[in-house]
């Protein structure tokens, strides 16, 4: 734990549980020997990835964010009223804060709201504007990877319940299993009582989902491609940027996007003293997007002991909010 003070702020606690580079690399040694190969998408999220994502959220293709912020403004009273007043709220990701605001301003005198997020630079900005904006809300940041057990800070005020909330989508760019394994530890942070908030990308039309993840400005292959300069500053790897390209590809039977960086000739990557001979053409997987049905969203909560308590969809039936409290 240390003290944060930044100049005209509130001061508040942050507990900084990052990934050292041992983690990193150990992680990419893992996924550069598997077959395919592959690398996790949580390493996207370094200052620069956040800034890039934050960036993918305004592109015309990205419909995501603007469909699930449109969702959240027309139906935040209805969405309020589902959840207990008093909450302590716990957002996994929460990334640039922009749908934080939304809640907060809704729901019935938060208690506190504890952020966990990867990125230490998109958490400390987030929770300094949220803790200006909402004075009365204790600030409790956490960076930290929120796939790992996390200790959460017990706030001052005792709250009623707690609520977390996972939204963007964030549970997509997980495997099934890996997704019932969150929601049986995001299960064990609600408590009995408590409730989640999560944010669902639905299946719909190939080509809209495509094109969302390969824009015409080339963005999104910009974020895909930092994975590798954030590995070549802070694991020390030799990736040569331009020996590799962005793919991106929705495969509806598994109702997924896929992203891989593909190698364009063959090549020989080292990383933390071993070497990993890539082939022409060779895909390294570094991030599914899965996108749910109805009823394939409920069985894999169903599958972690909770259940689907409340469904919004925007007009268009793209994006989906669903409140989820224990079975
Ligand atoms: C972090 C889940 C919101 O999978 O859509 C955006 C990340 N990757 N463009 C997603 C992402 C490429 C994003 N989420």
């Amino acid at each position: 734990m240390n003290a944060v003070a930044l100049p005209g702020a509130a001061d508040f606690r942050l507990t900084d549980l990052r990934p050292t580079p041992d983690t990193m690399t150990s992680d990419a040694f893992a996924g550069l020997s598997s077959s395919p190969k592959r690398l996790p998408s949580k390493y996207f999220y370094d200052a620069r990835g956040s800034e890039l994502f934050e960036a993918i959220t305004r592109l015309p293709e990205y419909y995501l964010t603007r469909t699930e912020i449109a969702l959240m403004e027309s139906r935040m009273t209805d969405i309020a009223k589902a959840v207990a007043p008093h909450p302590h709220v716990v957002e996994y990701g929460s990334g640039s804060g922009r749908k934080t605001r939304i809640l907060l301003n809704a729901l019935v005198d938060p208690i506190a709201y504890t952020a966990i997020e990867i990125s230490r630079t998109a958490l400390l900005s987030s929770v300094q504007c949220l803790g200006e904006e909402f004075p009365s809300i204790e600030m409790l940041p956490v960076c930290a990877d929120f796939t790992k057990p996390v200790r959460l800070p017990a706030p001052t005020r005792r709250a009623a319940r707690t609520l977390v909330f996972f939204p963007g989508s964030t549970l997509g760019n997980f495997s099934d299993d890996e997704a019932v394994a969150l929601l049986r530890s995001m299960r064990a942070t609600m408590g009995d009582h408590g409730n989640a908030l999560v944010g669902i990308d639905l299946q719909k039309d190939g080509a809209l989902i495509e094109a969302a993840y390969n824009d015409a400005a080339g963005v999104t292959a910009e974020f895909t491609l930092n994975l590798l300069v954030r590995l070549n500053r802070e694991i020390g790897s030799n990736f040569i940027l331009g020996n590799f390209r962005h793919r991106a590809i929705y495969n509806a039977d598994a109702g997924r996007i896929e992203t891989s960086l593909v190698s364009k000739r063959e090549q020989i990557v080292a990383l933390g003293g071993r070497t990993f001979g890539f082939a022409a053409g060779e895909a390294m997987e570094v991030e599914c997007s899965h996108k749910y049905s109805t009823l394939g969203f409920a069985q894999l909560v169903a599958r972690a002991g909770l259940r689907v308590v409340n469904a919004w969809n925007d007009p268009l039936d793209w994006f989906g909010i669903r409140l989820v409290a224990p079975a």
